[in-house]
């Protein structure tokens, strides 16, 4: 028996199970300090009435012999394909309910939809960028080429004709960086896409977060992105779902690739190895698209937005650079003093008992800078924004 080598050649652990381990060490050693959150994009609120009745009302239906459910369709139930169909049309995007595959969350999707693609592919993923993406495809032994970021491109970098690339990741409104690509951005992307023949992997977890009206959603508010994009969406910032796990992916009919439907390809891929979201899940799911659950979610985001404010309102009174803290739950800012992300990261949690993210995690790009999350409790963000201000000015 041969293992896979190229796990080895992945870091040792995963970025948020490293920092993990780290703030448990702290915490042991010093059970008496207070330490704030603020490094795992994990939400604080609970899941919205609307979810909790809709979950209720299916736990029932379960333990009643005439509605108990058994497997499900793979591709995820009809309400909820038509609920989510239905949310598109909000944004002028029509698709059928049959291009809406749900699934456990964007990270497995985006980890999964690998399976159908060639090991050939090059990969373009931006740097600094969401682990998963790169692990992925190394666990795999494809190798990627990383796409620039930075300060000169406030984190949004923009296609270069002179590279090839098959299969590019994006990410908007951006993890780790909070960045958001404009509808003009996100269409000279699905221009060179078209123009490379290639596919672009869109990571939409973070599109509730978006409140600029000017800014795109979904990819498919561009034209031609059907013929050649994948989006990926979630649950689980919109609405709380990070431990109920509930995603879904859109394959529009228009992706074909040597002449081949890739949605065929997906179902088939999820037929195979996926049994579908537990029917109790995908009740709560439907539910936040009622005009109970919209309002209820928009509240929970409303209050987490209010959080970035008041982060990057701290930035700006030290005069530190960042991004994000508009249209997205993410602030990414750079480390004071020249310090590099891991330094910071213990000098935050050691002397201001705040856990971030460092932005080397994220990449080389990332070095030099540092990912706070806008999903914690509102007082504790205060608290927390307190406890830098005083650190670094
Ligand atoms: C993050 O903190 O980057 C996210 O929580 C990771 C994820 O959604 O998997």
């Amino acid at each position: 028996m041969k293992i896979n080598r190229h796990y080895l050649e992945l870091q040792e652990s995963y970025l948020f199970s490293t920092i993990a381990k780290k703030v448990s060490a702290y915490t042991a050693a010093h059970p008496e300090k207070e330490v704030i959150r603020m490094g795992i994009g994990d939400v604080t609120l609970p899941l919205c009435p609307a979810v909790v009745c809709a979950m209720q009302r299916a736990v029932a239906e379960m333990g009643e012999k005439a509605t108990f459910r058994g497997y499900g369709p793979e591709q995820g139930y009809a309400f909820l394909r038509e609920a989510i169909q239905s949310h598109y049309a909000g944004y002028g995007v029509a698709l059928s309910a049959d291009e809406i595959f749900i699934s456990d969350g964007a990270k497995s999707d985006l980890g999964n939809i690998l399976d159908i693609f060639s090991l050939e592919n090059r990969v373009l993923v931006p740097n600094p960028v969401y682990p998963v993406y790169v692990d992925t495809n190394l666990m795999l032994g494809r190798p990627v080429t990383y796409l620039n970021a930075g300060e000169e491109n406030a984190f949004l970098p923009m296609p270069d004709d002179t590279v090839q690339a098959d299969l590019i990741y994006l990410c908007s409104p951006n993890n780790p960086t909070g960045a958001a690509y404009t509808r003009e951005q996100l269409a000279q992307w699905v221009d060179y896409a078209q123009k490379q023949h290639a596919l672009i992997l869109f990571d939409a977890a973070y599109e509730a977060f978006v409140s600029d009206p000017a800014l795109p959603h979904s990819i498919y508010e561009i034209e031609g992105a059907k013929s050649c994009a994948i989006e990926f969406c979630s649950f689980s910032k919109t609405a709380g779902f990070t431990g109920t796990r509930c995603g879904y992916t859109v394959l529009p009919q228009a992706l074909q690739f040597e002449g081949v439907q890739l949605s065929k390809l997906w179902l088939r891929r999820q037929t195979t190895k996926f049994n579908g979201v537990p029917y109790i899940v995908q009740r709560g799911a439907e539910a936040v698209f009622t005009p109970e659950g919209q309002q209820q979610v928009m509240q929970a985001i409303a209050y987490y937005r209010e959080n970035a404010r008041v982060m990057a309102q701290a930035l700006r009174a030290c005069g530190v650079w960042f991004t994000g803290g508009e249209n997205s739950p993410y602030v990414w800012m750079k480390c004071p003093d020249g310090m590099d992300s891991w330094a910071f990261f213990d000098r935050l949690l050691e002397e201001a008992n705040v856990v971030g993210t460092p932005g080397s995690g994220f990449g080389e790009n990332g070095e030099g800078f540092f990912r706070l999350t806008a999903f914690g409790d509102a007082e504790k963000t205060k608290e927390a924004m307190a406890r830098l201000q005083k650190l670094i000015s």
